[in-house]
């Protein structure tokens, strides 16, 4: 036997166990073909954590985590969780384990498969050949700074308040991996911030700027994020890598998503110092059609490339894998949410197995 892992997998709620389950075959299989070896453990995590411990990120699940080579995440939260007290959420739970973890560096990309071009909302012409990296800083800015909370003014009036805050050590790291990312990919990287009105965006700004003097091979630019939102939309090829903080990642990188047409098809990177990364869908648990094999793997099924690629480097695994997914997009073959005329409709269990079969031909 060759190199061997040890995995967790976070299956969460809604659809996630379903989509897991074929992400695994997926990952066995490549396994047996080039030798390596997986060892899996299964972990709680979200609303399935807090039905059976109370809490959406027990400390085990944190602690098997920290053993771990990589962490496969599928997806956390559901209608029945959502009314609990803010520390009892699902996503207070995925909050936790990336600020555990260390997880400071989000990588979402939002590439155009040929295969779904009529699944976008927007024009052909405008989305053909888009392929953009967002680069989101995870673990600072609003999400976390302090102060935050609701506290009562001396007028016995309710006041709402987050931080949004950056030490530059925070803005160098996050930049070194966005210079990084687009190095290897178009060289261009464009910093998205709000420095027209914002103190911690004209820092960000600057400490990028003043980055930029080290990768003389990327070219910098720099955006307004109400621009950046509206140019994603009107002429999206324009960007290759995108780095910014927490919260405007967190909207640009569903508008990014959304350009290819499903988010169902999306996989995403979390990353931080020490080398152990989270992977998981862009989409969430989609309660709705939970259990009831409608489910797209996909998205979960390219996070375990990712994870093979980004955690783990084991290149030809991911491209084996992302090989397999264009094959069975080119033999016709989508989950409803992808589905168009003409197409085989599959369920997710069945996607799966037509997954297992081009992987056997690659
Ligand atoms: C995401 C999600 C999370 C975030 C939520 C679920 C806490 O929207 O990963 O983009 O806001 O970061
Ligand atoms: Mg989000």
């Amino acid at each position: 036997m060759g190199q061997s892992y040890r995995i967790t997998l976070l299956p969460g709620d809604g659809i996630g166990p379903e989509i897991m389950a074929v992400a695994v075959d997926v990952l066995n299989a490549i396994g047996k073909q080039l030798d390596i070896g997986f060892e899996f453990t299964e972990a709680l995590m979200g609303g399935a954590a807090i039905d059976a411990t109370g809490e959406p990120l027990p400390a085990q699940t944190l602690e098997i985590c920290r053993k771990s080579d990589a962490v496969l995440l599928a997806a956390i939260g559901g209608y029945k969780w959502a009314n609990l007290h803010r520390h009892l959420r699902p996503e207070t739970g995925l909050l936790g384990l990336r600020a555990g973890l260390g997880l400071f560096a989000n990588l979402r990309p939002a590439a155009i498969l040929p295969q779904l071009i009529d699944a976008s909302s927007l024009k052909r012409e405008v989305v053909e050949g888009v392929d953009i990296m967002v680069v989101r800083e995870l673990t600072g800015g609003i999400y976390f700074g302090q102060p935050k909370g609701v506290f009562t003014t001396e007028t016995g009036e309710k006041r709402g308040v987050n931080t949004m805050a950056y030490t530059e050590s925070e803005i160098d790291r996050i930049g070194r991996v966005a210079f990084e990312t687009a190095q290897k990919r178009g060289k261009r990287l464009c910093s998205v911030d709000k420095a027209n009105v914002l103190e911690v965006s004209q820092l960000w700004r600057d400490r990028i700027t003043a980055l930029s003097s080290e990768y003389p091979d990327v070219e910098l630019s720099h955006m307004y994020v109400d621009a950046a939102a509206m140019q994603l939309v009107r002429a999206p090829k324009q960007f290759d890598t995108i780095v910014t903080g927490n919260l405007f990642g967190d909207i640009l990188s569903d508008a990014a998503a959304m350009l290819t047409g499903s988010i169902g098809m999306l996989p995403s990177a979390s990353l931080g110092a020490t080398g152990l990364g989270v992977f998981e869908p862009v989409h969430g648990s989609a309660p709705d059609i939970a259990g009831l094999d409608k489910a797209n793997p996909l998205a979960q099924v390219l996070s375990a490339a990712m994870m093979l690629r980004y955690g783990l480097n084991q290149p030809t695994a991911a491209d084996r894998i992302e090989k397999a997914v264009r094959r069975v997009l080119d033999q016709g073959d989508r989950t409803g949410d992808i589905m168009s005329e003409g197409m085989n409709r599959l369920g997710c269990r069945a996607m799966g197995d037509a997954l297992m079969k081009a992987l056997t031909l690659s």
